[in-house]
């Protein structure tokens, strides 16, 4: 899998370039204490090699076509942080034609450059390396009557990566749908404790307890529980306060699996039942994704998955009364953004908030197979909204799936998780 997405990358780089990858580093928490260690999602993809501190150096010009540098075997660090795949192990498991001890890629930088007419490198990572980089083509330059020629171009490499990220290969299709369906049951167990009483952090304990129990990684992103007007905050994540009986609660979270994210959110009614306003707030968002789900397919592209959920929402509040005039002329100059200010759609995959471009020669691009995105449309009413009835004040909705286009239209991945309001309240009884 991985050796094969080197080969299509290395059909793209032309002949006689080398491309240096740098993978993530340990990040530091506080004092002496990391945060849990996450690769870099274009190293995983192009290596598979998870642990600390690697660099990975991909040529075109008859050499090693992959030589890794990575942290040698340690017996005594290894006691404290675990296992390291080492030298050995970087040829032995992970298909490297060559590998070498991370401290020796600085000094064999210039033998890794000679010859190569174009480098594939992300400057900006790491002024170490940028600067030995930059010294390392000078002193060619300066060599140049002994034969050695520097590298003309110094090319980003994340252009043509994140375009192959941006089509999903079946075995990743695969990984996302097994973490749809764990990020199914993690909203299911949050849905239960979703009682007037219970602590935000309850709900969210609930998610991260399912989606270790499952064998995800944790979250891809921190859990937003959001009760009442805490759901009108997009990013909430302080998950601390106690939910109110007949209020909504609103619950974006999915998790990584095998490096792949999946990102969800329902909004429940605590207590079990929608009601009065909220419920009407619900029905009107429920129709904008349902009409941003039937233009989700090839040809089309994610504006217009978004202007039909701007259509639907923005007739929805001149049904509710939260706004007045011609829904089309309202649209129109945008009258719906103090409810609706986010994209309905990202891409999603190795991150939650993947790479790709969304446009084309300045054109939005079309739908194609294999592109993965979500569809989130939501309305959020602020607290203080004085230009509210009250009754819709505190009131946030939003409802999200990721889905794949296919041939014909499109998979929901996270179909399985009930939205339409009956279900919803079957399911959390
Ligand atoms: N959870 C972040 C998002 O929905 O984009
Ligand atoms: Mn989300
Ligand atoms: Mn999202």
């Amino acid at each position: 899998m991985h050796a094969e997405r080197r080969r299509r990358f290395l059909e793209t780089m032309g002949r006689n370039a080398v491309a240096i990858l740098i993978g993530a580093r340990p990040a530091r928490r506080s004092a002496d204490t990391d945060y849990p260690f996450r690769q870099d999602s274009d190293f995983h993809y192009l290596t598979g090699f998870d642990h600390p501190n690697a660099i990975a150096v991909l040529r075109t010009d008859g050499g090693p076509s992959l030589t890794l540098f990575v942290e040698p075997r340690d017996p005594e660090a290894e006691t404290w942080t675990g296992y390291r795949p080492g030298v050995e192990g970087a040829c032995r498991d992970y298909g490297a034609d060559e590998a070498h001890a991370g401290h020796a890629f600085l000094e064999m930088l210039p033998k890794l450059l000679e010859g190569a007419g174009r480098v594939h490198h992300v400057l900006g990572r790491d002024a170490e390396i940028d600067a030995k980089l930059v010294a390392t083509l000078e002193e060619f330059r300066l060599r140049s009557r002994r034969g050695i020629v520097p590298a003309e171009t110094i090319v980003d490499p994340r252009a043509v990566l994140h375009e192959m990220r941006l089509f999903k290969e079946p075995g990743e299709l695969d990984i996302m749908r097994q973490a749809a369906a764990i990020t199914a049951e993690a909203h299911r167990e949050a849905a239960r404790v979703a009682r007037g009483g219970s602590f935000e952090y309850e709900l969210e304990a609930a998610l991260g307890y399912t989606f270790r129990r499952r064998g995800a990684t944790g979250p891809a992103y921190p859990s937003i529980v959001g009760g009442g007007r805490n759901a009108t905050i997009l990013h909430y994540v302080t998950n601390d306060q106690k939910l109110e009986d007949g209020s909504l609660v609103l619950i974006d979270a999915g998790c990584e699996l095998r490096g792949y994210a999946s990102d969800v959110t329902r909004t429940y009614p605590v207590g079990g039942s929608f009601q009065g306003p909220a419920r009407a707030v619900y029905e009107v968002v429920l129709a904008a994704q349902e009409a941003s789900l039937e233009a989700a397919r090839p040809g089309a592209t994610l504006p217009q998955v978004h202007e039909a959920s701007v259509r639907v929402l923005t007739e929805g509040l001149v049904e509710l009364g939260l706004l007045e005039g011609d829904p089309a002329e309202l649209v129109a100059r945008e009258a719906y953004r103090p409810y609706y200010m986010h994209q309905t759609s990202h891409w999603l995959g190795l991150d939650v908030h993947d790479v790709g471009n969304y446009s084309v020669d300045g054109e939005p691009r079309r739908l194609e197979p294999g592109m993965v995105f979500t569809v989130e449309p939501g309305l959020y009413v602020p607290a203080d909204d004085a230009g509210a009835e009250t009754r819709f004040r505190g009131i946030g909705v939003r409802i999200e799936d990721d889905v794949v286009v296919t041939a014909e239209g499109h998979e929901n991945l996270t179909a399985a998780i009930p939205k339409h309001p009956e279900d919803v309240e079957a399911w959390m009884r």
